[in-house]
C-alpha cells in the first residue's frame, strides 16, 4: 500500500483525479486543492429514455466503453498526464453495482500502472465537498441536503475527511425517484424531474391536497429530520387515476405545481430546522434534485428568514460528475488520510458517514 501522498503539501494542494460511474454518467475530472482544473462527463441517459428508468446493465456497458476516453480527455484537458497526479479518487459508492465495478476496476488499474495511491471515496459526501470548489471551504458545523434520484439525506459536517453524522434520510423514496414515478404516470419521460419542474411554473399550487410527509402528529415528532416521499407519490396518482376514471382531464400544470409545493416546502423546512438544531449558519445544497427551481425558491426564502446561508452550487456541479469525487480526493489527501487499500472493494450501499473505503 502506499503511504499518503507527499506532494499534499504543495503550495496549490493536492494534484486528484476524480472518476465516477455510479449511475448513467461516467466522468472524470482534476482538481488542484480546491480549483477545478478540468472536467468531462459522458452520460448514457438517452439510452434510457425509451425503458422508462435507468438499466443497469446498458449502464455498466456504457461506463465500459467511455472510461478510457473521458480519462483520457479530463488528463488532456488539464495539459497533464498520470505522473503528474498525487492520487486517484472513484466513487466506490453507493450506487448500481456492475456501474461501480468498471469504474473502481479501471481506477484501480490507472493507480496500479502509474504507482499512484488510489482513494475508494462515498459518491454522496462528494455531492457535499463539490461545493468548494464554487464557494470556498466549509466552514465548521455545515449542515448538507442531499437531493438526487437515489438520496435525500441531511448530514451534519463537522469534519468532510474524517466525521459526518447522518441527521436525517428518507424513510422510503428520494425526492427525485417521487418526481420521475409522477412524472412517469403523466406520461413525461424519463428523467421526468425536469418536466415536472418546467409545468409545475405554470399551475397553481393549491389545486390539489399533497400530504407533506413526516410533518405532523406522531410521526412527524419522531422524524422531524427524516422525510417520506411514497405517500406523497401515491396521494397524486390516486387523484390522477380518479379523474381519468371518471372521464375528466388532467390539469398537468395544477398537479406538477401541487407536487413540486409539497416536495420543496418539506425539504427546505426540515433543512432549516435542521440548521436551527445543531446551531449550523450554512446549508450546503446538493444532488441532480438540487437544480429543481420550487426547491431553489424555498431554500432561498427560508434561509434569508432563518439567517443562514444557503449554497447551492451551478447545476453542471449538482448533477453527478468528476469533479466533486477529485474534490473530496484532495480533502482525504490534505487532511492526510491514508488511501484505501489497493483491493479494496465496491459498495453499492456505503453507508452515508463512510467517507472513504479503508
Ligand atoms: O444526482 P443525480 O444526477 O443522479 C442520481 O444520483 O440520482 O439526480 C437525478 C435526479 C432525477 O430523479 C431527476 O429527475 C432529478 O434529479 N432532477 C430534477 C430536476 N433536475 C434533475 N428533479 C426536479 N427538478 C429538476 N429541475
Ligand atoms: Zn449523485
Amino acid at each position: 500500500m502506499k503511504g499518503i501522498p507527499t506532494a499534499a503539501g504543495g503550495s496549490d494542494g493536492p494534484v486528484i483525479l476524480g472518476i465516477e460511474s455510479t449511475c448513467d454518467e461516467t466522468a472524470a475530472a482534476v482538481v488542484r486543492g480546491t480549483t477545478l482544473v478540468s472536467n468531462i462527463v459522458a452520460s448514457s441517459m438517452e439510452e434510457h429514455a425509451r425503458y422508462g428508468g435507468v438499466i443497469p446493465e446498458i449502464a455498466s456497458r456504457a461506463h465500459a466503453e467511455a472510461f478510457v476516453p473521458v480519462v483520457s480527455r479530463a488528463l488532456a484537458d488539464a495539459n497533464m498526464d498520470l505522473s503528474d497526479i498525487d492520487a486517484i479518487a472513484v466513487s466506490a459508492g453507493p450506487g448500481l453495482a456492475g456501474c461501480l465495478a468498471v469504474g473502481v476496476s479501471g481506477a484501480k488499474s490507472l493507480a496500479w500502472a502509474a504507482n499512484k495511491p488510489i482513494y475508494g471515496i462515498n459518491h454522496v459526501i462528494g455531492h457535499v465537498s463539490v461545493t468548494q470548489l464554487q464557494f470556498g471551504a466549509l466552514p465548521e458545523n455545515t449542515m448538507a441536503l442531499i437531493v438526487s434520484g437515489g438520496h435525500t439525506s441531511l448530514l451534519h459536517i463537522d469534519d468532510i475527511a474524517r466525521s459526518i453524522e447522518v441527521v436525517g434520510t428518507t424513510l422510503d423514496d428520494a425526492a427525485g425517484e417521487c418526481f420521475d414515478k409522477v412524472a412517469r404516470l403523466l406520461g413525461f419521460p424519463y428523467p421526468g424531474g425536469p418536466h415536472i419542474d418546467r409545468h409545475a411554473r405554470l399551475g397553481d399550487p393549491t389545486a390539489l391536497k399533497v400530504p407533506m410527509g413526516l410533518t405532523q402528529g406522531r410521526a412527524g415528532a419522531e422524524h422531524p429530520y427524516d422525510f417520506s416521499f411514497s405517500g406523497v407519490k401515491t396521494a397524486v396518482a390516486r387523484w390522477v387515476e380518479g379523474r381519468r376514471a371518471d372521464g375528466k382531464d388532467i390539469p398537468v400544470d395544477d398537479v406538477c405545481a401541487s407536487l413540486a409545493e409539497s416536495v420543496a416546502s418539506v425539504l427546505s423546512r426540515k433543512a432549516i430546522d435542521a440548521c436551527r438544531s445543531r446551531g449550523s449558519d450554512t446549508l450546503i445544497v446538493g444532488g441532480g434534485f438540487s437544480a429543481n427551481s420550487q426547491l431553489r425558491e424555498h431554500l432561498a426564502e427560508a434561509g434569508r428568514e432563518a439567517g443562514v446561508d444557503v449554497r447551492i452550487p451551478e447545476i453542471k456541479l449538482c448533477t453527478d460528475n468528476g469533479a466533486m469525487v477529485a474534490m473530496l480526493g484532495s480533502n482525504l489527501v490534505t487532511a492526510g488520510v491514508a488511501p484505501s487499500s489497493p483491493d479494496f472493494p465496491i459498495d453499492s450501499a456505503m453507508p452515508l458517514d463512510s467517507i472513504s473505503m479503508p
